[in-house]
């Protein structure tokens, strides 16, 4: 279910957007090895954002300046001057803008493309924003249509700031304001995206989101994947909530440095991010090889009002039931017999996609087992008195790379007495992506079990809950 480099290493996903029939993933790569270095832009295309090609380095470190992350626009009007394409219809090119990391300072370049994202130029005249300061990076460009005029996000790391700055040409750049610190400060502040999102059943009404990560995620709680939900007005960001409050996009420990896809067609209107399947905290030591670092699934991003205010929910992107194989439904079933259904019918695999109704009844916890072998499983479960999804990885597999990494991680969940409960879980080779409540939790965890642990089975075995299908 998730992309990974043919070898080395990989972090934040990076320039996600559509341009032509191709979903472009471009990604922090080290061109040279399985550690994090000499930072490249990788690259790979889809047409789908299931299957992904992966293509040759498209922004290689150069002159000692390392491409650190960023993101990439469609430049339709040829507003840079960049774009080549001599036909009169379509005088569009992609146009990347990225921080150089000199090895002291960090300031925001552009590069851009006329082959389709084959090939990068980087602007003669970068940088095209420089503060002379160490930790200034990230930048997510947009086009804000009201104000006819590109904007672009980015984050003064240390300082617990988003900047953002405005441009009429994606080269010369003028500020505009800036954000925080608020929210969770516990870290470094990396990776923003802001965007305006639709409120589910709510005809007409939106709100704005800006999300900025947390380094190292799993400190503050959570990825460390924050968001804000406010107004935006061409200019200035303004919090909808207490200064104080963090809001988290997912409560594992490995969803991070996410942002969307820009120019995803208005005929099919979703916001859509994937993000980094990782954490700085022990990213360096995961035993993988010949690659290290994987992204998430791609997520389709909607806003729905609880009691408690307006959250970001997620869902996986519909493409991906493209992937299903075989398929067993079993349907009003006692956990009991739900077990003997799959055993009989011999459910296994490192790769499961599971849809789950759930009717707890007085079982205290309930859910599922995946990945099981001889002492090894992980396991993905409701606490119905604590009112919590859970994942437990302490028995999940190789766990000692890194004393931070074994663990069981919580996430607050809504369940009221005699609710169904909806679980959908990408269990895959690597990792667990598990979407509780049709997207308003999501939990993203790294395992690492030996191949042959490819069981699943449900609990509690003693059977006081109903699975209403599965
Ligand atoms: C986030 C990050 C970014 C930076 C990149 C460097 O994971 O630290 O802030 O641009 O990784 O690889």
């Amino acid at each position: 279910f998730h992309f990974t480099p043919l070898k080395n290493w990989m972090n934040d996903q990076n320039g996600l957007v559509f341009y032509q029939g191709e979903y472009h993933l471009f990604f922090q790569y080290n061109p040279f090895g399985n550690e994090w270095g000499h930072m490249s832009w990788g690259h790979a295309v889809s047409r789908d954002m299931v299957h992904w090609k992966q293509l040759p380095v498209a922004i290689p470190e150069a002159n000692g300046v390392m491409i650190f992350s960023g993101s990439a626009v469609v430049d339709w009007h040829n507003s840079s001057g960049f774009c080549k394409n001599s036909s009169s219809s379509d005088n569009s090119c992609l146009v990347a803008i990225y921080a150089g990391y000199t090895g002291k300072l960090q300031n925001q370049n552009v590069a851009y493309s006329n082959d389709r994202g084959r090939t990068w130029k980087k602007y003669a005249g970068n940088p095209v924003i420089d503060l002379h300061i160490a930790d200034f990076r990230d930048p997510k460009v947009f086009w804000y249509q009201p104000g006819h005029k590109w904007i672009v996000v980015t984050v003064l790391a240390t300082e617990h700031k988003a900047r953002l700055f405005a441009s009429k040409d994606l080269k010369h750049w003028t500020t505009l304001s800036d954000f925080g610190p608020e929210g969770a400060v516990g870290g470094a502040w990396e990776c923003p995206d802001l965007f305006k999102l639709p409120i589910e059943n709510e005809h007409g009404q939106s709100r704005w989101v800006l999300s900025i990560d947390v380094n190292p995620g799993g400190i503050a709680g959570g990825s460390g994947n924050q968001y804000f939900v406010g107004s935006f007005d061409g200019r200035k960001f303004v919090n909808d909530n207490p200064a104080g409050k963090a809001l988290w996009a997912d409560y594992g420990k490995d969803f991070y440095a996410s942002t969307s896809f820009s120019d995803i067609p208005a005929s099919d209107g979703r916001r859509i991010w994937m993000g980094w399947f990782g954490n700085w905290q022990y990213a360096a030591r995961f035993p993988t090889t010949p690659w290290r670092g994987a992204q998430s699934i791609p997520r389709v991003l909607k806003l729905k009002r609880f009691p408690q205010g307006i959250r970001l929910i997620q869902q996986p992107v519909a493409e991906l039931e493209t992937l299903r194989g075989r398929h067993v439904t079993i349907e009003n079933e006692s956990v009991e017999a739900a077990n003997r259904v799959l055993q009989s019918k011999a459910v296994s695999g490192d790769t499961l996609e599971i849809e789950a109704t759930i009717e707890p009844g007085n079982a205290k916890s309930f859910g599922f087992e995946v990945r099981t072998g001889r002492a090894q499983q992980t396991t993905i479960g409701i606490d119905r008195v604590k009112s919590e999804l859970f994942v437990d990885r302490t028995r999940s597999g190789d766990t000692g790379f890194d004393p931070r990494f074994s663990g069981r991680q919580t996430a607050p969940l809504r369940i009221a007495a005699g609710q169904l409960v909806e679980l959908h879980i990408f269990v895959d080779r690597c990792s667990i992506e598990v979407f509780a409540n049709h997207g308003e939790r999501v939990m993203s965890e790294l395992i690492f079990p030996s191949v042959s642990s490819q069981g699943i089975r449900l609990f509690p075995s003693g059977g006081r809950g109903r699975i209403f299908r599965l």
